[in-house]
């Protein structure tokens, strides 16, 4: 399962509940905790929790991750 930035180990749960607080931007996110910065992995898997709100994703495919980015283009 895929439920942290491993490389600067910051649990999705910790960028939830800032996302919970209105900080929904992946790059205020990553300003603010360092997530993201090192092999850039875990971007996509952010953007999928901001999306869904879940912080334990099982490993997607790219093509599953723009589905599900996809959706709420759809929705707004
Ligand atoms: S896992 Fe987040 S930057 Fe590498």
């Amino acid at each position: 399962m895929v439920d942290r930035c491993v490389c600067r180990n910051v649990p999705f749960t910790e960028l939830k509940k800032l996302a919970d607080a209105g900080i929904r931007d992946v790059d205020e996110l990553s300003r603010r905790t360092g997530c993201g910065t090192g092999c850039g992995m875990c971007i996509p898997y952010i953007r999928v929790m901001l999306q869904t709100g879940v912080t334990d994703l099982p490993v997607l495919f790219e093509k599953q991750i723009d589905a599900i980015l996809n959706e709420r283009d759809r929705k707004e």
